[in-house]
């Protein structure tokens, strides 16, 4: 079972994403498990309040960083087992070789604060930085759900039987998948490759290795 623990404002966020298709799935099959953990829950004071206006002044509100420790402690008692990790587009890259390093562990512990700001010195209490890509999300959240969604998939048994996550889109050879093709055989004047009507599975086989290499080239990282 891998475990992800989400530190959020905004539990809700994650309700419905994570109850359709591959990842409702894997958590019915208790293959994973998401348990969101609201920060709010762990501020103090009348007015639970978790930001506060920015020393130096300026714009915008920062998230306190007490409200956020407190939830990253709570969140390493219940799963010491699991990396503490912050959502920041200043981390390093999120890629296919660190998801299944996540998928490959027992669990991770995601915190999610607001782009605008949180309190600096939260960075020091958890283990890595960690950013899905060079462009600024509002928060943390739509940066958890990604990597939560790329580590399901590959965990063993969750894309089912039939397929499995290696055949996929940066399997273990690196690369992207071929090509898909169903019904109908023409579309709007668009036929499907003849290759794959042969029933030469040798050939087909050959088309779909060389189409991965072809993609892979073009698409530039
Ligand atoms: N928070 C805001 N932008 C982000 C990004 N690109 N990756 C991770 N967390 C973020």
């Amino acid at each position: 079972m891998f475990y992800a623990q989400v530190l959020t404002l905004f539990p809700e966020f994650f309700s419905s994403p994570l109850a359709c298709s591959i990842p409702d799935r894997a958590i019915k099959a208790r293959l994973a498990q998401v348990d969101c953990i609201n920060i709010r829950d762990f501020s103090v004071g009348k007015h639970r309040r978790v930001d506060d206006s920015p020393y130096g002044g300026g714009p915008g509100m920062v998230m306190k960083p007490d409200p956020v420790v407190a939830a990253i402690r709570h969140a390493r008692e219940s799963r010491p087992e699991t990396r503490v990790v912050l959502l920041s587009p200043t981390g390093v890259l999120f890629d296919q070789a660190k998801a299944r390093e996540y998928a490959k562990s027992p669990g991770i512990t995601l915190v999610c604060g607001r782009y605008e700001g949180i309190d600096e010195r939260v960075a020091e209490y958890v283990d890595e930085q960690v950013s899905v890509g060079p462009y600024v999300l509002s928060g943390g959240e739509p940066a958890a759900l990604a990597i939560i969604d790329a580590v399901i998939r590959l965990l063993p048994g969750a894309l089912g039987d039939e397929r499995s996550a290696e055949q996929d889109s940066f399997g273990e050879d690196g690369l992207l998948d071929y090509p898909h093709y169903t019904r109908p055989e023409v579309f709007e004047g668009k036929h499907v490759p003849e290759v794959l009507l042969s029933g030469d599975h040798a050939r087909i086989e050959a088309w779909r290795c060389e189409q991965e290499e072809k993609r892979s080239k073009r698409q530039k990282r």
